[in-house]
């Protein structure tokens, strides 16, 4: 374990768990506990608990949990060692220095230092004259000089070697090129039996992509006008030690300074810069993955309100339905601006200017708005069935609304558009009000009864080990309250007797704690788990915390613990099917053959 453990309860006691979440989320209490709406899910009634007790916190309907480090990791959409590090800044606490971090933190330093090389030797060769077709593209679609060096744009030659020759000329190891993605690995190998390396960009225009720390943390390459079937239109950096696509946003970096109360969100690269250079600095993208919960709550920390400004497509229609639900979900106000007559808001801009651009942010629609006309979407509204079928439609989008006010606006409006009574609709949106009710009702009570921990995916032999894995987890959780009956645990089990290997990993890493003369706490169990994995422990021990008698239910779960793994390792006969029974009479017949006859 890198960190030790006392700086690690030292963290934990320095942050309580409530100071942490609150700025996040509005915590209310209930009996010794708090509980408030989940910040990682949509919901009406709060199913996100927190236990001060121990310091972690579970939430009933998504299934997410942990401790202030898992909280911090997601909310702030650090990794782990980024996430202790902003916590213990918070509390003023020096980060202590170890090897394994410094060699984590290495690799990441080298791999910035690396990508922001790459970028350097990318701009450098398209201002060079290798680079002429790059930059005559860039200025062909109506990018300024200064607008180029502001972006940091390139260009990779047609080489499969030149970039990754550079980075070794200026003393970067081949691991840390490789880890930083820019190069590939062919199949072929060379006299010394390593497999052939080459440059991942090769004839493409570069855009680097750019942390809002102003880090290099990746690249996104556009084939050159005519080549985009060959390896793709664009090729981007998979994930690496620095950069994960779905968490990060193009353009942020600049985007963030000037967008607190609203932000652009494009679909495509060159609409952000041509948007920038119109003098539009608060455009940004999803570096093309559709947008996900992780990239929503980025911009939240920056914006009030997301202007969804997507290509006028039906991509676009269902990257906007998407975008939509998501920052719904987590609270950003939203407008959809829809361009008339041109593809994306490049074309917009070059065709109509920024004043026109400017009157369309001015006049988008609201959510709502863009609701309505969703829901008129195929369907012909001057036939008398048809605008019954979007009456009823735009009923349901009604009925989902928080504020009365607009829905009686809107219900006067559809009233007087389409000639049908206020109070038809209005008992229209009544049924469909309830409707809505009794479901997210009854989901929210499946999500609260259903036992997450058996699908979830965390520990996947769960399923085929239910009553194994149980007892296991019984033992695991009393073994974390009780650390004294340490020693008589490990003298009846032994981690080779747990059948599920995810209960076989915490538990080797809770006595690992326990034997270290520590209680144990979520918060040492350190950076070998993931967000979700700390999520799962937190529900077991969540949900044995209260075991009475525990030195009996000890027993028991011992005692199924050996018997399942008895019957695991000698299945049953009687109860195989007939080809299980076959293979098995089989085995036992050459068993006997190789062991002789008694
Ligand atoms: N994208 C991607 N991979 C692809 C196609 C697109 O990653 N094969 C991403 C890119 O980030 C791109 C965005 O999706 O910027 C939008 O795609 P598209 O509209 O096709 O590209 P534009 O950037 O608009 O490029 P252009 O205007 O040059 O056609
Ligand atoms: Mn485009």
């Amino acid at each position: 374990m890198a960190l030790p453990q006392e700086f690690l309860m030292e963290l934990k006691y320095r942050n309580d768990i409530e100071s942490v979440l609150s700025p996040f989320i509005a915590l209310k209490r209930r009996g010794s506990n708090l509980v408030g709406l989940c910040p990682f899910h949509n919901e009406k009634t709060p199913s996100f608990t927190v236990y001060p007790e121990s310091g972690s916190y579970y939430c009933y309907g998504c299934g997410q949990g942990g401790d202030i480090i898992t909280f911090t990791m997601k909310m702030e959409n650090l990794d782990y060692i980024d996430a202790v590090r902003r916590l213990a800044d918070k509390a003023g606490l020096r980060m202590p220095e170890d090897g394994k971090d410094d060699k984590e933190a290495r690799l990441k330093k080298d791999i910035y230092e690396c990508n922001s090389e790459a970028g350097r030797f990318f701009h450098q060769v398209l201002m060079s004259p290798q680079g002429k077709s790059g930059l005559d593209y860039f200025l062909g679609r109506g990018l300024s000089i200064s607008t180029i060096k502001r972006f940091g744009l390139g260009f990779a030659p047609d080489d499969w070697h030149a970039l990754e020759n550079h980075l070794r000329s200026k003393g970067f190891s081949d691991y840390v090129i490789s880890m930083a993605d820019l190069t590939g690995k062919s199949e072929k190998k060379d006299k010394n039996g390593r497999n052939f390396t080459y440059d991942r960009f090769r004839n493409r225009i570069m855009f680097p992509i750019i942390n809002i720390h102003g880090k290099v943390i990746g690249f996104s390459g556009r084939a050159m006008p005519g080549n985009e079937k060959q390896g793709g239109k664009y090729i981007n950096t998979s994930d690496t030690p620095v950069y994960k696509k779905s968490h990060n946003m193009f353009a942020l970096n600049f985007a963030k300074s000037d967008c607190s109360k609203q932000a652009i969100l494009v679909e495509g690269n060159m609409d952000v810069i041509a948007l920038h250079q119109a003098g539009f600095t608060t455009a940004v993208a999803a570096l093309g993955t559709s947008f996900t919960e992780e990239q929503a709550r980025l911009l939240a920390r920056y914006t009030k309100e997301v202007v969804l400004t997507m290509d006028a497509d039906s991509a676009g229609e269902k990257a906007t339905d998407r975008a939509i639900s998501i920052l719904e979900s987590v609270g950003v106000d939203i407008k959809v601006l829809r361009l008339p007559d041109c593809k994306d808001p490049d074309e917009f801009i070059k065709k109509h200017g920024n004043n026109k651009f400017q009157h369309l942010i001015d006049n988008a629609m609201t959510a709502l708005e863009y609701k309505l006309v969703v829901a008129a979407r195929g369907i012909d509204l001057t036939a008398t069935d048809g605008k019954l079928k979007y009456l009823n439609k735009a009923c349901e989008v009604l009925a989902a609304l928080k504020d009365p006010i607009a829905v009686e606006l809107y219900t006067g409006k559809l009233s007087a558009k389409y000639g049908v009574s206020k109070e038809q609709l209005q008992s229209i949106i009544k049924n469909a009000e309830n409707k809505n009710y009794r479901f997210q009702t009854k989901r929210e009570l499946q999500e609260i009864t259903a036992p997450k921990l058996e699908k979830n995916p965390v520990n996947p032999q769960r399923e085929q080990f239910k009553r194994a894995a149980a007892a296991e987890e019984a033992v695991i959780s009393i073994m974390a309250k009780h650390p004294d009956m340490l020693e008589y645990i490990k003298s009846k089990i032994d981690v080779s007797d747990f059948l599920t290997d995810f209960n076989k990993k915490v538990f080797q890493r809770v006595c690992e704690i326990l034997e270290t003369g520590h209680s144990f706490d979520l918060v040492l169990l350190g950076d070998g788990f993931t967000p979700e994995q700390v999520a799962y422990i937190t529900k077991l021990l969540t949900v044995n915390a209260d075991v009475e008698n525990a030195k009996q239910v000890l027993e028991d779960s011992i005692s199924v613990i050996l018997e399942e793994k008895n019957a695991a390792e000698n299945p049953d006969v009687s109860s195989l099917d007939d080809a299980a029974w076959a293979e098995a009479m089989a085995k036992l017949s050459k068993e006997k053959k190789k062991n002789g006859p008694k």
